[in-house]
């Protein structure tokens, strides 16, 4: 994440281990305050991810691989922590492809801070790729929509969606990004307007309830979001708001691409109907930024994520090209699925 302060700029990772303790730098705060959470061992660091201190899929999946280094450091056995961090956000693919490299890394014997380094690395490595992939997109005056916050903030560093604007920018192209607020969270209007800020990207913040109006009225050349957990038929969970998204941008013919690394593919999970969604606490819907919104009386409902089909997706942004939902498995290198016969069926005749 570029840090500019004081007329200077740094780099900050979302998450590293610092003498066994794991460093978060805590998303709660932005874009008012750059401050650095620690976590001393198995609880704390599962409560920073529940609470969002950390968050984004592919930064909780590092998040907890550094959490199972520190745990193995502190003698916690390995499943044990595993099934603790298990249980912090069931949405999210990275966590739990995160929990198994670090079980298997730790049961071949190799040192857990190295492996969670090399994790982490990794995770930095696809951004780029998905960077460099997904660059040829974005030409002089396109118009995207983003939602939530696929950036750096939601990775080690560099970001999924906003990875190929990062090197479109790099590249000269001048570019507009619409940025929807991400009711209840604002990841959108806190992180992804801020990361746009440090990169010098253009913007426009608008309501959720704006994006239709927009994508309607030839406004919007590309959709561009991440992704917490993609189906191996393509079926994308990602952020509440993304599924209206995805339907109006198919409505009035804009491009709808998903950016996402290998580490958020589930093939083992068929069809999106059988992703997990998180239900978070309805005081986020009934509160704004920390006053109440609503009569005291009234309940509310508060699913953080949503179900995008496959058929709304023009391609998905991955480390190794982009891809069409059929051809996912590429990235897992598995062959492609065998086109089944199609047999005639027999047509009875209608009386
Ligand atoms: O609830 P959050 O903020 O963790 O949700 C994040 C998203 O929905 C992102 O779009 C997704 O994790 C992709 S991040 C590269």
């Amino acid at each position: 994440v570029r840090v500019n302060v004081d007329g200077g700029s740094s780099e900050l990772r979302t998450v590293w281990l610092d003498d066994g303790v794991v460093k978060l730098l805590d998303q709660r705060f932005l874009p008012f305050e750059i401050r650095i959470a620690e976590a001393h061992g198995l609880e704390e660091l599962a409560v920073a991810i529940e609470d969002m201190v950390v968050r984004g899929a592919p930064a909780i999946g590092a998040a907890a691989a550094y959490g199972m280094a520190q745990a193995h450091l502190q003698g916690i056995a390995v499943h044990e922590a595993a099934d603790r961090l298990r249980r912090t956000r069931p949405t999210g693919h990275d966590l739990f492809h995160a929990l198994e490299y670090m079980s298997n890394a730790i049961d071949a014997g190799e040192n857990p801070v190295v492996a969670a380094d090399k994790y982490a690395q990794e995770d930095v490595d696809r951004c780029r790729r998905i960077g460099a992939n997904g660059a040829k997109l974005i030409r002089n005056g396109t118009r995207i929509m983003t939602h939530c916050n696929a950036g750096a903030l939601a990775t080690v560093d560099y970001g999924t969606a906003l990875a190929p604007m990062r090197v479109a920018k790099e590249r000269g192209r001048r570019f507009f990004v619409y940025v929807s607020e991400t009711r209840p969270r604002l990841q959108g209007a806190r992180l992804t307007a801020w990361e746009l800020v440090q990169e010098g990207i253009d913007h426009a913040i608008i309501p959720d309830s704006a994006a239709g109006h927009f994508l309607s009225r030839g406004e919007v050349d590309l959709v561009l979001v991440g992704a917490d957990r993609i189906a191996a038929n393509g079926d994308t969970a990602n952020k509440i708001g993304t599924y209206m998204k995805a339907v109006v941008a198919k409505e009035n013919g804009v491009p709808f691409y998903v950016a996402a690394p290998s580490s958020t593919i589930d093939f083992a999970i068929p069809g999106g109907a059988k992703i997990p969604i998180e239900e978070r606490s309805p005081q986020e819907v009934l509160q704004f930024g920390g006053s109440p919104v609503a009569p005291k009386e009234s309940p509310a409902r508060n699913p953080a994520f949503d179900i995008t089909p496959a058929k709304y997706i023009t391609g998905f942004i991955t480390e190794d090209g982009i891809l069409r939902p059929a051809e996912l498995r590429r990235t897992a290198k598995l062959p492609p699925l065998r086109r089944r016969k199609t047999t005639k069926r027999k047509t009875t005749k209608r009386r």
